[in-house]
């Protein structure tokens, strides 16, 4: 592999200041609007990395190999005859309308011939993500998070790296890495600045949540603008983003074949900067991971503080896949030890206690309280009186899936799509978990998927709750945005976890249902309504990962064995140690 980075170069590490312009060299900060800092990188340092064209020199390999085949647990057969899949507990389950297959290839934005006819639509969403591609000295580094040019801005012309991950799925599937390793670049380098909101020093592993490239036509030079929260909306930290990162780097690396660069001094680093913020020893008696509310694609005050399942699924996958990238040197073998103790706590911690079927219900429902000591069976105190009224009739006979959270005295029952299904990727849920989740989304179709998937979360608050727990946000009032809203982007995530699961036609139901509205509708943020059948009252239009999301999902229905570079296979060191209706008690 050809790098213009020589292994001993070092990200300088910089204070920012106030003044606008260069400080210790290269790095200033901003006082963009008058009130939040945000930090600038100049044209020279980025430049190293991204200005001479890199020969990716490396043996372009399918993500589809002996290992990931394992993964996906899905029985290839030669294309058009696809369509024998094998469920987890390795029963076989044949089904039909698979539309057929494709070998990967370019799609460069005319219909592909062949067997296989793809979709009108795709064809137009391949030309929107491109539009939608940012450049940096004239190298793709990232896509803006919605090209709307009708309503305000906001923060919706930056790079979110959150809303990337779908976008560099799709280029990796597509043969396209280069846009992907520039991003992960761009993005460990974005890491290493020195960040401060308001005096207040951040974790030096915090990554941004999103930047932005600011073009000066008067010297002509471009910049970068990165946000760590200090200017977001309510302030809130991106949790989520070391963790996409780390997920990212794995599908990059399993995708292209191409190890050189997670192997880069600067990329282990970024790993063990992530690692060791979210791995840090303090007061807590779980080994969850303690988030204020808003740290995650919920990044609005809706409740999810404490323990969101989000945070602790891709918290769950980056530590895995932390394990796998991180080289076997004396501080990776030292990260190393620590991620194999947290795993192992963190999975025994998330099967039982997150873990909600019919038979924990009915155990919840006659918890006794007040409990104390080892012997304790209700460990944390649950009121019964405090289950919601819904949980019994949401709750199908056959089923389950990962609460929203646990803490003292308060579950929150409520349904979360992502969480749910990076389980079922990340093999946090164990098979007999991933087939219940699947089972629950089927017999509550109407509830998750409606008319347009995907429920970010079930169901919505109403009256006084959302007044409490929101703080009275009129963007997330019930069934809207956040609060029960639909939106798109999930269903690259439900594909994925319907196909690793043995249940692709799940996905494809689901798929039918967005692509006879998403070009139509102009690919909408989100949709409101119990059904999901109204265009949000303030979604943008062309949002990138509603676009990229549906590509992603359409390609590996065509192409399963992409599915190897976002999925892990069952760990068998990590027995699990409960079954799918064992009891709360230990
Ligand atoms: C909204 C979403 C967030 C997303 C951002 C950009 O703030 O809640 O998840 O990253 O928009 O699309």
């Amino acid at each position: 592999m050809v790098s213009s980075i020589s292994s001993s170069t070092k990200f300088p590490r910089m204070a920012p200041s106030t003044v606008d312009g260069p400080t210790n060299g290269s790095v200033k900060s901003k006082e963009e609007d008058g009130s939040a800092p945000l930090f600038e990188i100049d044209d020279s340092d980025l430049s190293k990395l991204l200005e001479k064209p890199r020969p990716l020199n490396i043996e372009r390999k399918r993500s589809f190999d002996e290992r990931s085949f394992s993964e996906m647990s899905i029985a290839m057969s030669p294309p058009r005859n696809n369509n024998f899949y094998r469920t987890s507990d390795n029963s076989s389950r044949v089904f039909d309308n698979l539309d057929g297959v494709y070998s990967p290839g370019r799609w460069t934005g005319t219909p592909r011939s062949g067997y296989f006819e793809p979709h009108p639509i795709v064809g137009e969403a391949w030309e929107a993500l491109r539009r939608s591609m940012v450049n940096y000295r004239g190298q793709p580094v990232g896509t803006i998070a919605a090209l709307d040019n009708s309503s305000e801005e906001l923060n919706y012309d930056q790079v979110f790296v959150r809303d990337f991950v779908p976008s560099a799925l799709a280029f990796l599937m597509n043969g396209e890495p280069e846009i992907v390793k520039n991003f992960l670049l761009k993005t460990v380098y974005l890491q290493s600045r020195e960040k401060k909101v308001d005096n207040f020093k951040l974790g030096e592993g915090v990554m941004p949540a999103s930047f932005k490239v600011l073009h000066n036509p008067v010297r002509n030079t471009e910049t970068i603008l990165a946000d760590y929260g200090e200017s977001a909306i309510g302030r809130v930290a991106p949790v989520d983003s070391g963790f996409w990162w780390i997920i990212l780097l794995r599908a990059y690396t399993k995708s292209t074949g191409d190890s050189s660069l997670s192997e880069m001094p600067e990329i282990q680093r970024g790993i063990r900067l992530i690692m060791t913020l979210c791995l840090s020893e303090g007061f807590d008696t779980f080994p969850t991971l303690l988030c204020a509310d808003g740290c995650c694609m919920i990044d609005r005050r809706m409740g999810v503080y404490g323990y969101p399942i989000e945070i602790q699924a891709l918290f769950f996958m980056a530590l895995r896949c932390a394990s796998q990238l991180l080289k076997r040197d004396a501080e990776g073998n030292e990260c190393i030890d620590q991620i194999v103790k947290r795993l192992h706590a963190l999975s025994f911690h998330m099967r039982s206690y997150f873990w909600l079927d019919i038979k924990q219900l009915n155990d919840i429902y006659r918890y006794k309280t007040e409990e104390y000591s080892h012997t304790a069976v209700n460990k944390f105190n649950v009121i019964p009186d405090s289950l919601p009224d819904w949980v019994f009739d949401f709750m199908p006979t056959r089923g389950g899936y990962f609460i929203g959270n646990v803490s003292p005295a308060k579950m929150d029952f409520r349904w979360f799509c992502l969480g749910n299904c990076v389980a079922i990727l990340s093999a946090l849920a164990t098979p007999e978990q991933s087939s219940a989740i699947m089972d629950l989304i089927e017999s509550r179709w109407q509830e998750l998927v409606g008319e347009m998937p995907l429920k970010i979360c079930y169901p919505a608050m109403e009256s006084h709750e959302w007044r409490i727990v929101t703080g009275c946000d009129p963007k997330n009032t019930s069934w809207s945005y956040h609060n029960g809203g639909s939106w798109p982007v999930l269903i690259w995530l439900l594909t994925a976890a319907c196909i690793k699961a043995g249940r692709p036609q799940t996905a494809k139901r689901a798929i039918e249902l967005a692509e006879s509205r998403l070009l139509m509708d102009g690919w909408p943020e989100y949709y409101d309504g119990k059904l999901g059948r109204f265009i949000g009252k303030q979604a943008r239009k062309n949002q990138t990962w509603s676009i990229a999301g549906y590509l992603v999902a359409k390609m590996m229905l065509e192409d399963p064995s992409h599915l190897g570079m976002i999925s892990l296979e069952e760990d068998k060191q990590m027995k699990p140690q409960m079954k799918r209706s064992a009891s709360w008690a230990f």
